[in-house]
């Protein structure tokens, strides 16, 4: 990404061979654009940068000591990795996971607007203590994936909002702060029940599927396995828990590692657990199975995921099946669900060649494959 006086060289997380995407949009180079023009950043300015993709932007504002908050384990692996890339020092820009609160004031913030509108409420709601009376707010997003509604929570939950013109098919928006605003209480979070497996699922704002459990996932469960045998169990991609914490009602001896890379997501499994009474497990913010030893799985429980950052693109679900099949013991068990239109029967039989249908339905395939 050029910048006045520099290039950056930015990789989009996780690392791929001839990578077709770029790590940045436009409207992280319009926002960018925006400080350059504006001098709206000053030396010694507090920064906050929320909901950073790939770390273009903390990595273009290094210098200025920025803090960056986002839930995404991935983005914040891409910002070390783009940091150190480009020289940065160690620790150069701190980062808040989104189930935590940054602490201190900021007189500037960055948002990229991210694709779930409550997720933008929860975090414009918790960002107010943050913020003091001549705080800005600058507001950047793609104007294809912001819908008006994204600036009406900008005016509602930070203050008078104004909105640039487009650019290269970005659109800045730019709130003032009013500490006086009266604000509308938080909206409930979303529960459900799943009443075959006596579980509720209460659901944070950054999770899939919140406000009612995904038919995929709903497939996958009535094919959980049933024993007394203490199998190590993965709910890979865990969101709110719901796979994992279904398997434990059947499998009451076994124990089960809830892996998701939103810090809310994990959070939200183990709040899930504890109010079940399922104690004793492990939950962990991590790129999938990755630093998990080889061969320590029994079984894996998996709906993934087919986007990444708003691009359509099957790198995660290839790369959790291949982190599955070194983690399973020899015998050992994926299950995964997805659209029949994906083909992953096609990519487990090329990895693992003993892959078998187990359920379906009009649009959902259940797949098993045995290592
Ligand atoms: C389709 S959702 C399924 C969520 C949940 N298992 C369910 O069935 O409702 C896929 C999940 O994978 C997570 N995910 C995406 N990439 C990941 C990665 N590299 N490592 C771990 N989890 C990831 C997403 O955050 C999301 O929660």
């Amino acid at each position: 990404m050029l910048r006045p006086d520099r290039e950056l060289r930015l990789q989009r997380f996780p690392l791929r061979h001839d990578e077709p995407l770029q790590a940045w949009d436009a409207a992280d180079e319009y926002l960018l654009n925006h400080l350059d023009e504006t001098a709206a950043l000053t030396t010694g300015m507090s920064l906050l940068i929320v909901n950073d993709a790939f770390g273009a932007l903390g990595v273009a504002l290094q210098e200025q000591a920025p803090v960056s908050w986002g839930d995404s384990h991935l983005a914040r692996l891409a910002l070390e990795h783009n940091l150190e890339r480009n020289g940065a020092v160690a620790g150069a820009v701190g980062f808040v996971p989104g189930d935590q609160a940054p602490s201190g004031s900021f007189d500037l913030v960055l948002i990229k607007i991210p694709k779930s509108l409550a997720w933008l409420e929860d975090l414009l709601r918790r960002l107010r203590p943050h913020l003091h009376a001549e705080s800005q707010v600058v507001a950047g997003g793609m104007i294809k994936h912001t819908p008006v509604r994204a600036y009406r929570l900008l005016e509602r939950l930070v203050g008078p909002t104004t909105t640039s013109l487009g650019w290269k098919k970005a659109r800045l928006a730019f709130s003032k702060f009013d500490p006086a605003l009266d604000i509308l209480p938080a909206p409930d979070s979303s529960t459900y029940r799943l009443e075959e497996f006596d579980l509720e699922l209460n659901n944070r704002p950054n999770i899939f599927a919140r406000e009612g459990l995904d038919i995929g996932t709903r497939l996958l469960l009535a094919h959980l396995p049933q024993t007394d045998w203490p199998l190590r169990v993965a709910d890979l991609g865990c969101g709110n828990g719901a796979l994992g914490l279904a398997v434990l009602r059947r499998c009451p001896a076994a124990s089960v590692l809830f892996v998701d890379e939103s810090y809310q997501a994990v959070t939200c499994a183990r709040e899930n657990a504890e109010a079940a009474g399922l104690d004793g497990h492990e939950f962990l913010a991590a790129d999938g199975l990755r630093e998990r030893e080889q061969g320590s799985l029994d079984l894996i429980l998996c709906n993934p995921p087919f986007h990444q950052a708003q691009a359509v693109d099957d790198l995660v679900a290839w790369r959790m099946f291949e982190q599955s099949r070194r983690t399973l013991m020899p015998g050992g068990e994926l299950l995964v669900v997805g659209n029949r239109h994906l083909g992953y029967h096609i990519k487990l039989q090329r990895l693992f060649g003993n892959v078998d249908v187990v359920g379906s339905d009009r649009k959902f395939v259940v797949l098993r494959a045995r290592r």
